[in-house]
């Protein structure tokens, strides 16, 4: 077993690391862009150029309420091509009929999406260009809704985003935050670069993992006193589900086993919610099949109550007992398998962090561990963290930012230590069989 353990901070590596992750996923893509009426149809205009900037090919439709607003000039400038507006418009249904524009894109993403728009995408109206188009394609369709917070709040649109959800339409935001109308509340088109970030994963994957099953753990667990009562830590999940979204961005087949959180799931990722430990270990088992990496961002439970008691504990005396017994650990037991995946854990350690986390990679035998400092508001429940990754041969440093952005370091390295493994591989076997070979045809002449 090889235990080499290098020092050094490399800085560059991880900024190459993140791009890597990227990986031109939206390289080609044929993007439908609808634009609908409303103040927020301004920050299309950058969307569009954010979107030519990844390599993405944009036909941008406007309706005639958004016409209002922006003209169709900025948006053709921006994308390179005419902007389509109208369905009865001879000469562009001659170019590209409405039903060959449908067919064209991979993607149909709608931003900003006016709550006159959703209602009737929801009924199913085709009484313009956009609403024609959404209809009559096979691609996915993303929504991104932009319009006052009251708007948003009232029970017709909340009935019609439900039925759009419900139908596998893709939800991007809104945002909280200040209004144009002067309001405060949720209703904010979100901004170009994080609606950039969301559709990425609704595009036929490309990337490094295209083909790989990538199962991941993340948020806390609830081990069970009593119907009312629970055992559990601080996890919210954050920092789990930004590498669920990093590997799918990165092309993988990504399940995402959760513990109790209140996140949304990652586009084009599977979600499995469980509750317990024992429930976790379990929807794991029955997942790992096939699985190519496998991620414990969980805070799972380490001991559980001996016994769930079946009726509320009455507080009949001044102390009470709980007796705890461990819980099963997965990461140990999926590294010890016969069907072991590429090992990646996290440490959440409250002090000497590296020390602990070494002694975890070596102990639970992964091939990568992030550690992070824990305690006093840090890792645990925020939206930023640090780590610090270590695997045998190589040790680097990632300095606080937003968990989506570290994600996106951390999975980057991930894949180049995996895809190394899988390279390393491939040329110990090519040498056995070479000397497998070797040894055959020598033992032929000397018989
Ligand atoms: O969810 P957030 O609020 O975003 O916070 C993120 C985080 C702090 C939870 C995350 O970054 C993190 O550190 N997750 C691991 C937490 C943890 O339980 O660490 P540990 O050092 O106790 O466990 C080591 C590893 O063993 C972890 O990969 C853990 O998932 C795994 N484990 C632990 C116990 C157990 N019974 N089964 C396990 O698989």
């Amino acid at each position: 077993m090889v235990q080499r353990y290098a020092g050094g901070v490399r800085s560059s590596y991880r900024a190459r690391m993140a791009q890597k992750a990227d990986n031109h996923v939206m390289q080609g893509k044929r993007i439908l862009l609808g634009v609908t009426g409303g103040i927020a149809a301004y920050k299309s205009a950058d969307l569009v150029r954010r979107l030519v900037e990844h390599g993405a090919q944009v036909q941008v439709v406007m309706t005639a309420a958004a016409r209002e607003f922006v003209t169709p000039t900025t948006f053709q400038a921006l994308s390179g091509r005419a902007v389509r507006t109208d369905l009865w418009d001879p000469a562009a249904e001659a170019a590209m009929g409405h039903i060959e524009l449908a067919r064209w894109a991979e993607l149909v993403l709608v931003a900003p999406a006016s709550a006159d728009f959703l209602a009737r995408l929801a009924h199913g109206l085709a009484d313009d260009l956009l609403t024609t188009l959404c209809l009559a394609t096979a691609a996915p369709i993303a929504v991104a809704p932009a319009m006052n917070q009251l708007m948003w709040s009232n029970a017709a649109t909340r009935s019609n985003v439900d039925l759009l959800t419900s139908r596998g339409m893709h939800l991007i935001g809104p945002a909280v935050g200040d209004q144009a109308c002067g309001e405060y509340g949720p209703g904010r088109l979100l901004e170009p670069m994080e609606i950039v970030s969301q559709i990425a994963p609704l595009l036929a994957p490309a990337g490094p993992l295209v083909g790989r099953r990538v199962l991941l753990t993340a948020g806390p667990t609830r081990e069970c006193i009593d119907p009312v009562r629970f055992v559990s830590n601080r996890s919210s999940g954050k920092m789990g589900f930004a590498m669920a979204e990093s590997m799918r961005a990165a092309g993988a087949d990504v399940v995402l086993i959760s513990g109790p959180v209140f996140l949304p799931t990652p586009p084009g990722v599977r979600r499995i919610d469980v509750e317990s430990a024992e429930q976790m270990y379990a929807a794991v088992q029955r997942e790992l099949p096939g699985t190519a990496i496998f991620i414990g961002t969980a805070a799972v439970a380490d001991y559980r109550p001996v016994a769930c008691a079946p009726q509320k504990i009455k507080k009949n005396s001044e102390t009470l007992a709980l007796e705890l017994t461990r819980t099963t650990d997965i990461l140990l037991q999926v590294s010890a398998g016969a069907q072991r995946p590429f090992m990646v854990g996290f440490a959440a350690e409250t002090n000497a962090v590296e020390h602990y986390a070494l002694a975890k990679l070596l102990a639970k035998n992964l091939d990568l561990i992030a550690a992070n400092e824990v305690g006093h508001a840090k890792a645990f429940d925020s939206d930023d963290n640090s780590l610090l990754v270590l695997w045998r041969g190589g040790r680097l440093e990632l300095p606080v930012s937003s968990k989506r952005e570290l994600a996106r370091a951390l999975t980057g390295v991930i894949i180049e230590q995996y895809l190394a493994q899988l390279a390393a591989r491939d040329r110990d076997s090519a040498a056995q069989h070479d000397s497998a070979e070797l040894a055959t045809r020598e033992g032929a002449r000397a018989s």
